[in-house]
């Protein structure tokens, strides 16, 4: 028996609709990079979710290309993980479709995602934008993903693609693997800094977010920035949310715990505190950013790992979707 037949199957994405952040760096890159020797991991650009709302297509076309890059960058090794682009496996579009049909109304109106994304988008209450649970339900279950690295705002899709999974078991018989959420504790969620209250989003027009390729001057002017508090000490409590996040974002990078961060701060300022966030975030960046302007003068590198990633990958879809195909009872002539 192969290692890989034995080992637990991980599957994520995130959508390439702009530059990533350094929250889907904290919170989901740099921990799926640390699960790779682990667990057999399929990792995806989601770009047939990102069009439930409206793309630029070259803007889209180049951030397909550039953010696979910055996974190769930050980590993601192809020779242990599978990187693909989601739209390159129809097998993602054919099960959605059939999950629909298992879906209830009642279910999708629930989703706060949806709820939200209508809100911001009022002019595009589209249908994709409602079922984009479903389609990100038939991601997990085409690969039978036992884990799924998600951050907390996902995590309601990802209880209902288990209760999907569950209910088509049942209506036939085992089809799908129940999948489960793999957190992690440090850097899970990232919030703006300019509204601590609110995730860190590629979409934030103004200074509150950090992206990914940001230069040295700019994630230090955006940490300087960031709202916090007028108590004026570094410690994480209830309610000191600018803070408890620079904590968090500081301990994400140094390793250092909440407690070493308090003592390493006690009796100086905020702005010593910021500088030394910031300075922190750049190096990191820094090398990543070093590792992705190689990448992006490597066009047919990139190309070839995302073709090879789309065959392993659409093969196992594939054996999945037949499977799904024949339990429901659609007529293969071929056979
Ligand atoms: N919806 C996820 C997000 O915006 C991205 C995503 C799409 C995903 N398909 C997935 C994440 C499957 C995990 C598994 O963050």
């Amino acid at each position: 028996m192969e290692m890989n037949e034995t080992k637990k199957v991980v599957l994520s994405g995130i959508q390439p609709s702009g530059t990533l952040t350094l929250g889907n760096y904290l919170g989901a890159l740099r921990n799926w990079v640390k699960v790779q020797d682990e667990y057999d991991c399929y990792y995806m650009l989601a770009d047939l979710h990102a069009i439930t709302v409206r793309q630029v297509p070259a803007e889209l076309r180049q951030n397909c290309f550039k953010t696979a890059a910055i996974y190769l960058a930050a980590g993601i090794d192809p020779a242990k993980s599978t990187l693909f682009l989601q739209s390159t496996i129809p097998a993602h579009s054919q099960l959605a479709w059939v999950l629909d049909c298992y879906a209830m109304m009642g279910e999708l109106n629930r989703m706060t995602q949806f709820k939200d994304k209508s809100s911001r988008h009022a002019d595009n209450i589209n249908g994709g934008l409602y079922t984009y649970p479903v389609l990100m339900a038939a991601d997990i279950l085409l690969y039978q993903a036992d884990l799924v690295p998600v951050g907390s705002d996902q995590l309601q899709h990802l209880e209902l693609t288990r209760d999907i999974a569950t209910r088509f078991n049942h209506a036939y018989s085992e089809t799908f693997k129940i999948p489960k959420g793999l957190t992690t504790q440090t850097g899970a969620r990232i919030m703006s800094l300019s509204d601590p209250t609110k995730k860190m989003s590629k979409s934030e027009v103004g200074d509150g977010t950090i992206f990914m390729l940001d230069s040295k001057d700019v994630v230090i002017r955006k940490i300087r920035k960031a709202v916090t508090d007028s108590d004026g000490e570094v410690r994480y409590a209830e309610g000191k949310h600018g803070i408890n996040n620079l904590m968090s974002i500081y301990s994400a990078v140094t390793g250092k715990t909440f407690e070493e961060i308090e003592s390493e701060f006690a009796g100086k300022g905020y702005g010593d505190f910021k500088l030394a966030v910031g300075e922190a975030v750049a190096d990191e960046l820094a090398v990543l950013q070093g590792e992705y302007q190689r990448y992006m003068t490597d066009k047919a590198y990139i190309n070839d790992i995302l073709i090879k990633g789309a065959e392993k990958a659409s093969y196992i879809a594939r054996k999945t979707l037949s499977k799904v195909y024949r339990k429901v009872g659609f007529y293969d002539p071929t056979k």
